[in-house]
């Protein structure tokens, strides 16, 4: 049999194609990408409405199945994973948050940060509840512990999101558009917190976001078109927002008359 080839970045893709169906024809949502992100990387994904960027997250995450092509998350290849071991892999060890928050109602904030560990069947032992209090403590939501998710303004409930994708300490991050509801300091306060993960604690991170205010705290941003990447621009390229935004308008109109 042959060697199965390895991945030594936290997140590879290769040739990845995802296929559905519209009005009878098939077509690629995600067509052809081939991504590397190194451990302790920060990437976002930027692109127009139906490029393929949250078709591309899901892949990643072992959410949805890839039609063709490989991910590997950690060297490990999620295709040769069966669903229940996928869902194993996932729950301990990636991180992921969505532009909803999906906390659960009837648990409080601390519950809802804690619930991973509890369907993974662990037990809150002395240093569970340590690194739970460290957690709400960077997460500044100490008073808010033992609130329902329906007393919590959007930041906080987005803030408990990631207490949640963080718990199980995850060295890879997947966010799609996590501040997508959120008012400009609530966003940037996220930012500032995926940020400080990704320095201090070198996580690797893919954000997905349309706000190129939110796109400049990455070390990268990866353009998507048509299910394919069209551009990689490093942090050295721009000098803040408002360059990246002229950047990304003019990949978007030369996109457009081809
Ligand atoms: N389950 C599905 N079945 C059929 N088509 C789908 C499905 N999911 C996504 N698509 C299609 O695939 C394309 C890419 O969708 P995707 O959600 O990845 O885009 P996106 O870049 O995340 O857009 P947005 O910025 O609006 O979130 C779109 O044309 C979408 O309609
Ligand atoms: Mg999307």
């Amino acid at each position: 049999m042959k060697d199965e080839i390895k991945s030594d970045y936290a997140v590879e893709t290769r040739a990845l194609v995802k296929s559905y169906y519209r009005g009878g024809v098939s077509f690629n949502a995600v067509d052809g990408i081939d991504l590397q992100v190194k451990p302790g990387e920060f990437v976002a994904i930027m692109g127009a409405s139906g490029s393929g960027k949250s078709t591309a997250l899901h892949l990643i995450a072992g959410l949805t199945r890839a039609t063709s092509g490989d991910v590997y998350v950690e060297g490990e290849r999620l295709s040769s994973l069966s669903d229940r071991a996928l869902t194993i892999f996932r729950r301990r060890r990636l991180g992921i948050v969505f532009q909803s928050y999906n906390l659960i109602p009837h648990l409080t904030a601390e519950e809802n940060v804690l619930f991973p560990l509890r369907a993974d069947g662990r037990k809150l032992d002395e240093s569970t509840r340590d690194k739970l209090r460290a957690l709400m403590r960077e997460l500044e939501l100490e008073e808010q512990l033992s609130q329902y998710p329906d007393a919590l303004s959007g930041g906080q409930q987005q803030r408990v999101a990631l207490g949640r994708a963080l718990i199980g300490e995850p060295a890879v991050i997947l966010a799609d558009e996590p501040t997508g509801n959120l008012d400009w300091t609530s966003s940037q306060r996220i930012c500032a917190i995926f940020d400080k993960l990704n320095r201090e604690e070198g996580r690797a991170i893919i954000l997905v976001t349309h706000e190129p205010a939110v796109a400049i705290w990455s070390s990268r941003v990866v353009v998507l078109q048509d299910g394919r990447v069209v551009s990689d621009i490093p942090r050295a390229a721009y000098a803040d927002a408002s360059e990246l935004a002229a950047r990304y308008q003019e990949l978007a109109r030369v996109g457009a008359e081809r």
